[in-house]
């Protein structure tokens, strides 16, 4: 059997790969600290779990999920009310709001439902895999636009090459980054949607980390741009803000007629969400949000923690504004390997699992991440032991 080209030309997924040599850690009796994956090691807030509770026995909520379900009605609606909160932007429910299987899966599926082979997508590289991976599932031609330190990783769009920007139907956005942990401010959003104003060039913006902020910066939408409803679409997930991770729930906001061929897409490849998560989202939107404070404080206080430890051990790495990642440039006495390399090095001497740069795309190389989600006590024996392999003979 052979798999479809457009499979083969897919790099090996970066997890896949650390699962392996985690799994080999593991055989040879190391302890892991995983700081591989960014996913939330803490559970879901209560008051969402018992709503999923309550409505899982309910035989009704059992059948298929259908958009003039009240429970999609509902949850439209609690979409539009909290980004109206949260932004200042008003959304209609039912034509400029979309919920997703998780972010992800609606960001793939975002190429599939407008690439043709001979279409440009625009992805910032490094980035989060699925901005790329997807353009290459739905057989699009991808342009990398590489995003550098020095820029703040943001991207200039008046360098892109003119004849590629004429065949670009799709640029992906996302701040808070994912890996760089880089952020933008309004400006940036503004220049983006004149850039695109005109060009009939469809902005995705991933705003997965929209809460996961701290020292008082708060993430802006894109769609708080005049004119932004013209060409932009806006990726949130409730993974990151309320630890719903495995839950697979997300959403889509923004211009009508983008959100109506993503739905179209999706009508014909799944069935929405299990109704009783569509309910826990509710409660999740719509329900105190004290919650998300408790959760931006675990993280603040492990960044912090992560940051001097490292800076202690002698590897000095930025302090982020936004998500719950640290994006450090590979120590001095090792920038001779590649990021994989020190990862498996990592890996194979201390048993901490962090995220090789080029796992987000070749300009990630030089560059490691961690992701903050094991405990403060859990990273101080990670320092201690990444203490070890900086002091090590090389
Ligand atoms: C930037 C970014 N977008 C999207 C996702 C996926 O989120 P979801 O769980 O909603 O699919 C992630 C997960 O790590 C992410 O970092």
């Amino acid at each position: 059997m052979h798999e479809a080209n457009r499979l083969k030309r897919l790099p090996l997924y970066l997890f896949t790969i650390i699962d392996g040599l985690k799994n080999e850690a593991i055989n040879a009796g190391l302890d892991i600290i995983d700081l591989g994956m960014g996913n939330p090691d803490q559970g879901t807030p209560k008051h969402i779990v018992d709503e999923l509770c309550k409505t899982a026995v309910m035989k009704e909520n059992h059948r298929y999920s259908r958009p003039i379900d009240k429970s999609e009605i509902e949850l439209r609606g609690a979409i539009a009310a909290w980004y109206y909160k949260k932004f200042g932007v008003s959304l209609d429910p039912k034509s400029e709001v979309l919920p997703l299987i998780g972010s992800k899966e609606g960001i793939a599926h975002l190429s599939l439902a407008f690439l043709n082979n001979d279409d440009i997508a625009l992805v910032p590289n490094p980035a989060y895999p699925v901005h790329f991976n997807g353009v290459l599932i739905a057989g699009g031609i991808l342009h990398n636009i590489p995003i550098y330190e020095k820029d703040g990783y943001l991207p200039n769009f008046q360098k892109i090459p003119n004849d590629i920007v004429e065949k670009s139907k799709l640029i992906f956005l996302s701040y808070p980054h994912n890996p760089t942990t880089a952020v933008a401010n309004m400006e940036f959003f503004r220049d983006a949607v004149n850039w695109a104003k005109g060009k009939e060039i469809i902005i995705g913006h991933d705003l997965a980390y929209s809460d996961i902020a701290f020292d008082g910066y708060k993430a802006p939408s894109i769609l708080q741009v005049k004119g932004s409803k013209e060409m932009c679409i806006e990726f949130h997930t409730c993974s990151k803000t309320y630890n719903m991770a495995g839950w697979r729930i997300g959403f889509a906001v923004g211009n009508r007629d983008i959100v109506k061929t993503l739905e179209k897409t999706k009508s014909y490849i799944d069935f929405g969400i299990f109704k009783p998560i569509q309910y826990a989202t509710i409660k999740a939107l719509s329900g105190p949000q004290t919650c998300v404070k408790r959760i931006i404080g675990i993280y603040k206080k492990r960044r912090d923690f992560l940051v001097s430890g490292l800076k202690e051990i002698g590897w000095d790495v930025p302090m982020p504004k936004a998500t719950f990642y640290v994006w450090a440039r590979i120590p001095d006495k090792y920038s001779a390997l590649t990021s994989m390399e020190f990862v498996s090095l990592l890996i194979k001497e201390t048993g901490v699992v962090i995220a090789p740069g080029t796992g987000f795309g070749e300009y990630g190389e030089g560059y490691v991440r961690f992701a903050l989600v094991e405990d403060i006590s859990r990273l101080k024996e990670g320092i201690k032991r990444i203490k070890r392999v900086l002091e090590m003979e090389t």
